[in-house]
């Protein structure tokens, strides 16, 4: 180094120091006590050492001051002082510690390397102290870290080291790289090296020079557990994750307890290994080395190709779906670098394109980084941005990150350096902008199957919604899972832009604390409701019990029909996911419970005064309305009662579980359905009884409801207590009589208008006539509850069902699935 003629007299005062021995046991250097060649420092565990040595195959006359494992056999050197400039022993080198707390290596000759330790201030007592961990710091007395070699990597990163790669503004700490040794025997600095991407702090890259030589794949956020075999009854956990301190950012590894001696190194030719000391047969084991096939080198595959590394035998590229080869003869004889090109261009911002859903990706290179997103958001900046190819996004709270946790990427251009992994944890979903309908893709496919479903919504615009399911994938190795391609539009709805998602199973897993019981707000015959949270926003999640289910595209094609649906009294569908067994639907939450919940709660009861309860009533009629006509697909919900009828913030009401009876898989067609599904009490008695139902049997059921929302009695009260065989027969008794008043609940008796209690009495009465055709639709029930019509038609006897029927009851058993425990 350039501090060579800087020959101090200091350095002749010293060199008479040297001669002074060093304790053995000493796991520190002290003023006025060097370290010369022949002489050790090893810390006080002993694990490591720190010392002159000569490189193996090297000249023994070049010294090296270094710091190696003092337990391991085979002389490993994990850091080097003075890599650039050795010395020779004839020099008579030291390493000193000055009295302004700076370690100098020196020879005659002069200063060869030195730490530059800011504090000038002088002191009497400085240390420098070699720790089991393999990291010498200088200490001031008061224990103060003044310089550490864990801050100055060389070729190795050890256990708990942390790799600078995003420069904290505060700390002041730099970027850090790892560089490689030029040869086995030459630790001068190689040409590759290895460190956070200045481009991005959310990756690592391995340079060759400045090329990018080989890329890890973008932090989603946890840490990443790689579990390694060491023999029959043991292995190594490595757990590595970038970890975001304040302004700071870095990358660091721990081990699982017992673990061998591990340590990442870059190799001289360009390779980082993770190696282990067997300790049986006294070598290196290399557990893991990156780049590991062919086409990990960074962009092997060209643009918009990607490494499989799921393909058998060997690791292969593929083309990006909507991509075919550039040049198809390159390609077949093994040479990927020109890529893939679009086999359809893009239909244009918004109207043609959907995006693919890549699941257990390695994201391409070259995204910019959105900053505050959610994933809804993320998702329609990309697809309001026609020059946005793709978009992945996560969520970094789970993992080791501060400050804004949002990862939503999106992509332009040409994709670069994408891979597919399979089922690794580091895995990424890519959802990749794709042009309209790929008959292409599905078609070629042998096993595929291609739902396909247009409709249109009750806004001006036309939506198409595809999910393609393309043939299930082997995996490589034993983790033969099957896994799922879908495709999906993205659609317009006025300014807004909606995504339906498919969520992993984890991600719902992780959202709901494994399904926790604790998160369970609410049962019914479908299965459990959860309360969760996804990406910063509060769900409700349904997991659909498992016997009664139907095959996956069929019920995929159903909830993404379903989702389609929007109004402001209807609950909305934002996701769902079928793995497996597994079937989901995602949900927004309500915190306002349900109206059962609500209406027979003498604690929540108040919340509820006419004019709420008479909007109530109005808003599920306009629900309805919407499912029957206006949706323009006719769903009946066939299961409409208090409990499915949730509350928001304001006490709107939206109806949850509309279109469950299509995505359970009753023939819409045939109105005669083998399987009643409802609730006891609702039903119209033709469908209870005959199976049969209709649009009127929905309206029979909101003429219960409106029923109970007026009197506050549930329709499952004991006949006994009201002395009537059933709760309908007591109310058309009383309203025969002319004691409707009678029937109004105590609680709004003060707050309503008798006009609108009466009316929606009558309402109800009609609703509920035994003659389905007498019954109004929903359009006219709407306009009397809202203009307070006078000329409403005198009701017929209603139409209700006596338990005792025995047929009944034995139907009930059998098919009925009676959900009387509230959802939500
Ligand atoms: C350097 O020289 C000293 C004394 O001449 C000797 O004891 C020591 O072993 C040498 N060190 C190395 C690493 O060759
Ligand atoms: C530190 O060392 C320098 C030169 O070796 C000496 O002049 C100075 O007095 C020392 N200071 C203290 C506080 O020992
Ligand atoms: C410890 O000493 C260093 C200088 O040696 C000084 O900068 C620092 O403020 C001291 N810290 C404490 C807590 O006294
Ligand atoms: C690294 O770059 C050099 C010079 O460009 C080249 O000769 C060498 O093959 C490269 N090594 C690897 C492993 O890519
Ligand atoms: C460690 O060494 C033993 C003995 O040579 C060998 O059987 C074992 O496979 C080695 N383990 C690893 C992980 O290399
Ligand atoms: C993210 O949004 C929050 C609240 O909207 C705001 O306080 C914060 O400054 C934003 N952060 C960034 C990086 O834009
Ligand atoms: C669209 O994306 C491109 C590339 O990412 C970006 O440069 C541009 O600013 C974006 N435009 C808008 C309007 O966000
Ligand atoms: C990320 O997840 C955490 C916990 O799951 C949540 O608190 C946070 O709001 C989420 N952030 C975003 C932006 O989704």
């Amino acid at each position: 180094m350039d501090c060579r003629s800087a020959l101090g007299s200091s350095i002749t005062v010293l060199l008479i120091l040297v001669l002074l021995p060093l304790r053995a046991s000493d796991d520190r250097l002290t003023l006025g006590k060097p370290l010369s060649p022949g002489a050790t420092i090893v810390s006080h565990g002993g694990v490591f050492a720190l010392g002159f040595f000569a490189p193996s195959g090297a000249a023994p006359a070049n010294l090296y001051l270094g710091i190696w494992y003092n337990s391991v056999t085979e002389l490993t050197v994990v850091w080097i002082a003075n890599r650039e400039a050795p010395v020779a022993n004839s020099t008579a080198p030291t390493l000193y510690l000055t009295n302004t707390s700076n370690l100098v290596l020196g020879d005659v000759k002069g200063r060869v390397w030195t730490t530059y330790v800011a504090s000038a201030s002088s002191s009497s007592s400085p240390e420098a102290v070699l720790l089991d961990t393999g990291n010498l710091v200088i200490r001031s007395p008061n224990g103060t870290i003044l310089w550490e070699s864990f801050d100055h990597p060389t070729d190795t990163m050890l256990p708990d080291m942390k790799m600078v790669i995003k420069q904290g503004s505060r700390s002041g700490s730099p970027m850090e790289r790892l560089v490689s040794w030029k040869g086995p025997s030459d630790p001068s600095p190689g040409t590759f090296s290895y460190g956070g991407d200045p481009a991005t702090s959310l990756q690592v890259i391995l340079w060759n020079g400045t090329r990018p030589l080989y890329r890890s794949a973008p932090w989603t956020g946890y840490r990443v557990k790689s579990e390694y075999q060491t023999s029959s009854t043991s292995s190594i956990s490595i757990y590595l994750a970038i970890v975001n301190d304040e302004d700071e950012r870095y990358i660091s590894f721990t081990l699982s307890d017992g673990a061998w001696l591990t340590r990442l190194v870059l190799t001289y030719s360009g390779g980082i290994q993770i190696q282990s000391w067997n300790a049986s047969s006294s070598a290196w084991a290399v557990l893991g080395q990156w780049p590991l096939y062919r086409c990990d080198y960074y962009g092997y595959c060209g643009p918009n190709g990607y490494c499989d590394e799921t393909a058998t035998p060997l690791p292969t590229c593929m083309c990006l779906n909507g991509f075919e080869p550039a040049s198809k003869d390159e390609w077949q004889t093994g040479r990927f670098s020109e890529g893939c090109r679009r086999k359809e261009a893009l239909g244009g911002c918004g109207t043609g394109d959907g995006f693919f859903i890549l699941q257990g990706m390695k994201l391409p290179d070259g995204f910019a980084l959105v900053a505050n997103k959610t994933l809804m958001e993320c998702a329609t900046e990309c697809a309001r941005n026609c020059s946005c190819v793709a978009y992945a996004y996560a969520n970094l709270t789970s993992g080791t990150f501060r400050g804004d946790t949002t990862r939503c990427l999106v992509w332009a251009g040409q994709l670069v350096d994408t891979g597919k992994f399979g089922s690794s944890p580091a895995g990424d979903t890519l959802y990749l902008r794709t042009a309209g309908l790929d008959d292409d893709a599905a078609g070629k496919k042998t096993k595929s199957n291609t739902v396909r479903i247009a409709l249109t919504t009750a806004g001006s615009n036309v939506v198409i919604i595809m999910c393609i399911f393309l043939a299930f994938f082997k995996l490589r190795g034993k983790n033969k899972k099957l896994e799922k391609y879908k495709k999906l539009k993205v659609s317009s709805y006025g300014s807004s832009d909606l995504e339906f998602p498919f969520v992993r199973f984890e991600e719902i897993s992780m959202a709901t604390e494994n399904f926790s019981e604790t998160c369970v707000i609410g049962q019914g015959g479908f299965g459990k409701v959860y309360k969760g949270t996804l990406h910063g926003q509060q769900i409700a999640v349904k997991r659909l019990s498992r016997d009664s289910q139907q095959g996956t595209i069929e019920f995929t094609s159903e909830v993404i029909l379903i989702a389609k649906l929007q109004h402001r009294n209807l609950v909305r569908l934002l996701g769902c996911c079928d793995e497996g067994d597994e079937k989901l639907l995602i949900y927004e939450y309500l915190p306002n419970m349900s109206l059962y919940a609500t209406l027979f709660d003498e604690s929540r009861k108040m919340l509820l005064d006419w004019a709420t309860r008479f909007s109530i009533i109005k808003g599920v009629a306009r629900g309805l309305l919407y499912l029957h006509r206006d949706s323009r697909m006719t769903i009946i919900h066939r299961d409409l009662k208090a409990g499915n009828i949730l509350l928001d913030a304001e006490m709107n009401p939206k109806i949850a579980d509309f279109g469950m009876a299509r995505i359970f898989g009753n023939n819409q067609e045939n109105a005669n359905t083998q399987r009643v599904v409802g609730t006891y009490g609702y039903m119209a008695p033709e469908y209870a009884m005959e199976g049969v139902f209709s649009a009127k049997s929905d309206i029979y059921s909101f003429g219960v409801l409106l029923l109970e929302v007026v009197t506050g009695i549930k329709r499952s009260s004991s006949s006994h207590t009201l002395g009537y065989s059933s709760l309908i027969d007591y109310f058309w008794n009383m309203w025969k009589e002319g004691k409707a008043k009678d029937l109004v609940d105590s609680f709004i008796m003060d707050t309503c208008s008798l006009d609108e209690v009466f009316l929606s009495i009558h309402v109800a009465l009609l609703c509920i006539q035994e003659n389905p055709d007498d019954r109004p639709p929903m359009s006219s029930v709407i306009s009397a509850l809202e203009k307070g019509s006078t000329t409403l038609p005198a009701p017929s006897r209603p139409g209700y069902l006596v338990r005792r029927i025995p047929e009944v009851e034995q139907m009930t058993v059998n098919a009925l699935t009676l959900t009387d425990i509230d959802g939500r």
